[in-house]
């Protein structure tokens, strides 16, 4: 079973964290950690800090001249603007002690983090809720990335909307409808879309978002969107439906909605399902090479909490952004009187980001399902168990059926 905790306040000195569970032998090393890293950096229309801050992983444990030893890997993310924040974040008691911050932003976790944990400094609910530490969970599930794609799993993702503006062509459908986007794998998507500032596969759609991001952000306001994360490569027999907690699309669910700001999930056809006939919406099952295949992939690759072997389709939904140049009512904790929210350098938006944040998290909880199926302590174990599944497995299925 692989785990993972990540440490680190947003302008501490460093995120952390450790890795634990992945077999031994899995090449890895910290550039191509680097380079999913970075990418969780780009998008138009986010704040000065990512100009501060360019991530590099050190790695302290856990792989050896480019291979895993199958102890825990424990990954370092310095935080360049901690050299700013020196005074704000002293580990040590002082005899003076910052400014306190005592008015709580609508929609962050400032109010209910002071409420829940009694802090008298709404400092002390920001520096842990903030996303920064998506960087440690982007870095743990590169682990989970490097496995799959061994596996010929291939994890991408595109921004569908912002604020609204989606493209004239529905990329969606067309992968409901099991049609190939930008060749065959899940990774080519994000190839293509991390071509473009807001990482949508559509160049008409990318010029009327950043004009929109431009005017909202004149306005003092923020905006939210949508994004798309697609695993290609994924094998029929991944998740559970034998317990609940076991169903692959309810950890999917659980794990992308985990990611800071993401308020709404679907799997495949998921909410337009609902309005539509059976007849529209089940997957008819047809013969092709490898065995079975489907008509479409409505299911968004998931059957009865099991990858049935078609893409894992998932859309999510980010609210705007919370803080708001143009502040927005609240109350002053120290007084208890109204007053207008305060600002703190900020995103306009983060979609794009956060897209590439759930290519890793989509990464960690199929890597965790594969790993429960097929186990092995050495990638060489576990290409083994992985091989003999797949070669036996449609002639598991007729001889149980001719018995
Ligand atoms: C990549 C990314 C960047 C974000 N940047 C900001 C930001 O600059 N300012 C902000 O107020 N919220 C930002 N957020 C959202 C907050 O982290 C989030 O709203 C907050 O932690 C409260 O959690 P909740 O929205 O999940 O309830 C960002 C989220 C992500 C995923």
């Amino acid at each position: 079973m692989i785990r993972y905790l990540t440490a680190g306040e947003s302008h501490g000195k460093a995120l952390v964290t450790i890795v634990e569970g992945f077999p031994s032998n899995l090449p890895i090393d910290s550039e191509y950690i680097n380079f999913h890293l970075k990418r969780r950096q780009l998008g138009y229309g986010r704040s000065i800090r990512m100009k501060i801050e360019s991530d590099q992983v050190q790695v302290q444990s856990g792989i050896r001249f480019g291979k895993t030893l199958g102890s825990p890997i424990s990954l370092f993310i310095e935080n360049k603007d901690w050299a700013n924040w020196q005074d704000t974040m002293m580990v040590d008691k002082q005899s003076s002690e910052p400014e306190k911050v005592t008015i709580p932003r609508p929609g962050h976790a400032d109010l209910v983090g002071v409420s829940k944990y009694n802090f008298n400094d709404i400092r002390n609910s920001i520096e842990r809720s903030s996303a920064r530490e998506t960087a440690a969970r982007v870095a743990a599930g590169t682990v989970a990335r490097k496995f799959l794609e061994h596996f010929g799993i291939l994890i991408g993702s595109f921004v569908e909307s912002i604020g609204g503006i989606y493209s004239s062509q529905d990329y969606y459908k067309q992968l409901l409808q099991n049609k190939k986007l930008s060749g065959s794998s899940g990774w080519k998507i994000s190839v293509k879309a991390d071509k473009s500032s807001v990482r949508v596969l559509d160049p008409a759609q990318e010029k009327k978002i950043i004009d929109k991001i431009k005017i909202v952000k004149k306005r003092g306001d923020t905006v939210g969107g949508s994004f798309v994360t697609i695993a290609t490569g994924v094998p029929m027999g991944l998740g559970s439906f034998m317990q609940f907690d076991r169903k692959l699309e309810a950890e999917i669910a659980f794990h992308m909605m985990s990611i800071n700001a993401v308020k709404g999930v679907e799997i495949g056809s998921g909410f337009s399902s609902a309005e539509e006939f059976g007849s529209e919406v089940h997957d008819e099952i047809i013969m092709d090479k490898n065995g079975f295949s489907r008509k479409s992939n409505n299911a968004g690759g998931i059957e009865g909490g099991i990858s049935n072997g078609l893409p894992i389709l998932v859309r999510s939904a980010m609210k705007p952004i919370s803080t708001l140049a143009k502040p927005l009512q609240t109350i002053d904790l120290s007084k208890m009187k109204k007053v207008s929210s305060r600002y703190e350098r900020s995103d306009i938006t983060a979609v794009p980001a956060c897209a590439v944040i759930s290519e890793s998290t989509l990464a960690w909880v199929l890597a965790k399902h594969f790993l429960i199926k097929f186990g092995g302590d050495s990638m060489e174990e576990t290409t083994d168990n992985f091989k003999s599944f797949t070669k036996n497995f449609m002639t598991r299925i007729h001889k149980g059926f001719k018995q």
